[in-house]
This record gives structure tokens, sequence and C-alpha cells, in this order.
């Protein structure tokens, strides 16, 4: 049985006060989960702040990207020594923003999530289409390309704690979420793709759907038999309603 996982990524969103506000609301309101593992990325700037408030809760605490890098004179990136030093137990890599604003690649995306097991953090590793390849047919061929190129080289325990988030670009920030079978779908696909190279332990891995999930559509979502959890955005910024998607999730 894996774990329902659901995290929540806050983006640019949130200050120090407005974090300390809503990481108090979060801790009340998840206080005694265990059936679900709960984690929440806020800003780079606050990891340190936040992991303070929660390092003695059932929240786990996520970054939102690193650099593949030891050390040295890379402007504005941040290594996984840094990150694991700050508290973080996740680091998301290969969101599609870091992909289309940020000119991440497949290549980059392998060399971060070999990095980030190499400092001892687990990966959550994004993947998804566009509208426009999903309306030519070509979903399976994205995120083929996207799921072979980013686990390349991994070892089947690593694929093991690994977890992947499958989020369709249409569907994320738009209130439009994919529906609950084709999201189903599109994660079985990923999950045999993975079982070809690496056996069992793609059964073990946890695969989430991310793209506008919100307390009113956890419940369809998660009732799916490859849906382990989801990657939330919006609904990550009101401590009610990301605990009510935790709730949803251990129905
Ligand atoms: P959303 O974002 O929930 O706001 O659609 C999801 C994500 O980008 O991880």
């Amino acid at each position: 049985m894996r774990k329902p996982f659901i995290a929540g990524n806050w983006k640019m969103n949130k200050t120090l006060s407005e974090a300390e506000i809503l990481v108090t609301e979060l801790k009340e309101e998840l206080a005694g989960i265990t059936e679900v593992e709960i984690a929440i990325c806020p800003p780079a700037v606050n990891l340190t702040r936040v992991y303070d408030l929660i390092k003695e809760s059932n929240i786990k605490l996520g970054a939102q990207n690193m650099y593949w890098e030891e050390k040295g004179a890379f402007t504005g990136e941040l290594s996984g020594a840094m990150l694991k030093e700050a508290g973080v137990s996740y680091v998301i890599i290969g969101h599609s923003e870091r992909r289309e604003y940020f000119a991440e690649t497949d290549e980059g995306v392998n060399r971060k999530v070999r990095a980030a097991f190499n400092y001892g953090l687990t990966p959550i590793v994004c993947v998804g289409e566009t509208l426009k390849e999903r309306e030519e047919g070509k979903t399976n061929d994205k995120v083929r390309g996207q799921v072979k190129a980013a686990l390349a080289g991994l070892d089947t325990g690593q694929v093991a704690e690994l977890v992947i988030a499958y989020e369709p670009i249409w569907a994320i920030g738009t209130g439009r979420s994919a529906t609950a079978g084709d999201a189903n779908q599109v994660i079985g696909y990923i999950r045999d793709l993975v079982r070809e190279d690496f056996g069992a332990a793609a059964d073990k891995m946890r695969i989430q759907y991310g793209g506008s999930v919100k307390p009113d559509n956890i419940e369809e979502l998660m009732a799916e038999e490859e849906i382990d959890g989801a990657l939330v955005g919006g609904a990550s910024l009101k401590a009610n309603s990301f605990a009510e998607i935790v709730r949803g999730a251990m129905k």
C-alpha cells in the first residue's frame, strides 16, 4: 500500500509574516493526521523559519527547486546541502513553470534528481503535457520522454522513494482540472513506463496528480487506483482549503 501524499506548492507566494500565519493555522488544522503524508513547499527565503515552526509537527518541508552543483560560483542558486541543513525533506524538480520560464531541460531535471538523492532529499519530479499536445494525441509521448529522461541512471531503491507529479499544464492554475479518469490513465501509463526499467520499484513509487486540485475534486481523484496524492498550488495558500484536501485524501 502506498501512503497518500499531499504537498502544497506555494510558488512565489507568502512573505515571512504571511507564511508564519499560514503555518500556524495549518498546524492546528492538520494536527494528529497520520494516514496522509503532508508537505509544504514555501519560497526558499522562508524555509528555515517554516522548518522551525513545523519540525515537531506532522508536516514536512519541501523546496521548490535546487541546483545540481555542490557549491561555487552559481549566483542565485541553492545546493542540496543547503536545503538539507535547512530541514528540507522534499524538493520539487522540473515544475512546468520552471521548464517554461526558466528554460529547464529534461537533462537538467535528471541532474537535479540525481543531486537531490546525493543529499538525502526526495525529489518530486513534475511531468505533463500542454493543451496542444493533448489535443494532438501526444500526451503519452510527452510524458514518456520526460519520465525516461528524469529517471535515467537511478537505482531501484531511489525510484521506489521518488515521487512523480503528473501535472497537465493546461490544468495548472486554470480551474480546469483533468477528469479523475484521464489523470488515472496517464498516471497508470507512467507507472508502466517506470516498471519497464525499474520493475517492482514502480509499484512503491508514489505518483501525484496536480492541476487545479481543490477540496471538491480531491475525493474523486483519490478514488482512482493509480493516484497516490496531489501537488496543490492555489488551494494550498489557505489553511482551510489545504486541510480539506488532506482530509479528503484520507477517505
Ligand atoms: P494549481 O497548481 O493547483 O494552482 O493548479 C498546481 C501546481 O502547479 O503544482
